[in-house]
């Protein structure tokens, strides 16, 4: 049996064991620590975002960016006088640990479809959906896009609709390191508008995916595109989000000289060790990102002239950094279903996965509302992740691809 290829296994090279011997030598065996410290402001000088927190988990980033929002709103006695929950607008097509920290707030969700030129939070629906809560009364905590699979959602033009409602937003980027989208976008106008922004992408200037939200989410979980076994970082333009979540995370604890508690937090914080590892990644992170986008370029080499067989598009503003690379058959013109694609692959010891299945259709959130829907369905019902992990050899994505071939009719 051939050895096991994984769909987006860590890819450790040697300086992460450097760092980590390091935080051996001082002693930090700990959370918090010199690594951690070093870790943040690395992170930051990378995505250049100003402030950063490094936690136990993208999921563990997310609560406490809503946590924040959520006490500002408990204070507000106006907003909350109806009450009804504070409600949190989302993308459908994510993981749910995008989501699951609304429900630990006791936020009401709503879902956002998403658009065909990036898989992303359709700007559209969003403002569809935003006006028909603020008409229902409701108070819209924040909105939460994914930059799904490494790509970019649309943020300027979805911070501009929320800026004219004054609502916050939280970049899910927690499978976006490394990532970029134009900002000239900023200024576009939605397709069909007279003042349409005319530039070519070499010329604009690329931020890091997340860079312009109120608050920002990254995961650092082992299949991501850069690992620390496990862990996030929380990283914002808002010097007292990032002080108030660093205090939240360390179980609320006041500045006094004993253990003092006006307010309950958590357990969040990275270890030192874990941020050792992460510092040895970061520094190969745009290798990563050149090495995905390769495996992207070889895989549709491969396979875009077989009928049926589609690849997540990139749009002129995005440079995504590809962390999974996603296929969608057409059964009918493939010959062959996403499923029988996967099982064929397992036969030959290959992970592949199918996507992530959108949070509307999940029976946890059957009771939430959603705008739009259609497409999310779409792609879950017809698309498959194909094994993208950086150390992945051309000569794999070659023996992959002809098993992928072998199934379709033509062959
Ligand atoms: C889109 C998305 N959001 C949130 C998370 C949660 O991150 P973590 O697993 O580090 O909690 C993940 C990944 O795992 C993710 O893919």
């Amino acid at each position: 049996m051939n050895k096991r290829i994984f769909l987006s296994p860590p890819h450790i090279e040697g300086r992460e064991l450097d760092f980590v011997r390091l935080a051996f030598e001082s002693n930090y065996i700990a959370p918090l620590g010199p690594m951690v410290d070093a870790f943040e402001k690395e992170f930051a000088d990378v995505t250049g975002i100003p402030y950063c927190l490094a936690v136990s988990s993208g999921t563990a980033a997310m609560h406490l960016a809503i946590r924040y929002l959520r006490d500002k709103v408990a204070g507000d006695r106006e907003r909350s006088g109806d009450g009804r929950k504070p409600m949190i607008i989302a993308s459908t097509l994510t993981f749910i640990g995008s989501v699951s920290p609304a429900t630990f707030e006791d936020c009401d969700l709503m879902f956002i479809d998403c658009d065909l030129e990036s898989w992303n939070m359709d700007p559209v629906l969003l403002d569809m959906a935003i006006k028909s809560q603020l008409a229902d009364g409701r108070h819209i905590l924040c909105v939460i896009p994914t930059d799904l699979y490494g790509q970019s959602c649309d943020l300027p033009r979805i911070i501009k609709i929320c800026n004219n409602y004054k609502i916050p937003v939280i970049s899910d980027s927690a499978e976006a390191m490394g990532a970029r989208y134009s900002v000239e976008i900023i200024t576009r106008e939605p397709a069909g508008s007279d003042s349409v922004v005319s530039s070519s992408p070499e010329s604009s200037m690329m931020r890091h995916a997340g860079f312009d939200a109120w608050a920002s989410v990254y995961s650092f979980n082992g299949n991501k595109i850069i690992t620390t076994s496990g862990g996030g970082m929380l990283s914002s333009h808002d010097r007292a989000l990032i002080d108030q979540a660093r205090k939240l995370s360390q179980q609320a604890r006041e500045a006094v000289p004993w253990y003092e508690h006006l307010q309950i937090g958590f357990n969040y914080r990275m270890s030192n060790i874990l941020a050792a590892v992460g510092r040895g990644q970061l520094q190969l992170l745009e290798d990563r990102v050149t090495r995905r986008r390769r495996i992207f370029c070889l895989y549709r080499d491969l396979l875009a002239d077989i009928p049926g067989v589609s690849f997540m598009p990139e749009p002129d503003w995005s440079r995504s950094n590809r962390w999974l690379t996603v296929i969608i058959l057409d059964p009918d013109r493939f010959g062959a279903s996403h499923q029988n694609v996967m099982e064929a692959l397992e036969q030959e010891n290959i992970e592949s996965r199918l996507m992530w299945k959108p949070m509307h259709l999940q029976p946890v959130f059957k009771h939430c509302a959603v705008q739009g829907g259609g497409l999310s369905d779409h792609l879950f019902r017809h698309g498959l992740c194909l094994p993208s992990g950086s150390a992945l050899s051309d000569d794999d994505v070659i023996r992959i691809a002809g098993i992928i071939r072998k199934q379709s009719k033509d062959t």
